[in-house]
């Protein structure tokens, strides 16, 4: 996978397989400490210790195996923060929902750009209209937050998943994210 959103929407789509209703995006660049931290955190089924443990072999899989082997997307997004001096985490409760974490040197030459993080919002909110997500980026004083639940709000009934809706959604992410979240030459 060549980018990061590419990475979110992976993770991001576990979500939506394992029932949530609201998925949460974070984005954190910490400049102090040469750290970029994404957090995606979803109310889905959760998983147990014994699946936890299990998921990081990337020949795990709930998915029919007739259809899918191997489960790649939690492996993929760990291997590429272990290789930017970074770390991986999940935390999952059966019932309650899961929260991964991956850490990167943000300046590590392997680290991975962002990427389109504006076209991959736009994905899962119009792929799936009647879910929740939350991308919420931060780096020093800089912070930008795009709340669906909020939006749905202000549209008044307008749906959220109509072509130009999710174009504004894609342009005001890529614009508000641009010289703040990207770095030159991203997205
Ligand atoms: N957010 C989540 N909530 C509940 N279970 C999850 C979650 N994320 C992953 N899992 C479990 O971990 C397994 C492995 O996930 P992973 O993304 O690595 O592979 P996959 O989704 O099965 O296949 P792929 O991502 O390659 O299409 C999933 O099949 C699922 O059982
Ligand atoms: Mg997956």
């Amino acid at each position: 996978m060549e980018d990061l959103s590419l990475h979110i929407l992976d993770i991001a789509e576990n979500s939506i397989d394992a029932g949530a209703s609201r998925v949460e995006i974070r984005i954190t660049v910490i400049v102090t400490d040469d750290r970029l931290t994404l957090t995606i955190s979803d109310n889905g089924k959760g998983m147990d210790a014994e699946t936890i443990e299990m998921v990081k072999d990337p020949f795990f899989s709930t998915k029919p195996v007739r259809k899918k082997k191997f489960g790649l997307g939690i492996p993929l997004l760990a291997q590429a923060a272990e290789e930017c001096n970074g770390a991986f985490l999940i935390e999952s409760h059966p019932g309650r929902g899961t929260v991964i974490t991956a850490a990167f040197q943000n300046s590590h030459i392997d680290r991975k750009p962002l990427g389109d993080i504006g076209a991959t919002m736009a994905v899962l909110i119009g792929g799936h209209p009647y879910m929740d997500f939350l991308l919420s980026c931060e780096r020093d004083g800089f912070s930008y937050k795009l709340d669906t639940s909020e939006l749905k709000k202000e549209l008044q009934g307008v749906p959220v998943n109509l072509p130009d809706v999710l174009k504004l959604i894609k342009e005001d992410i890529n614009s508000a994210l641009k010289g703040e979240i990207y770095n030159s030459g991203e997205a």
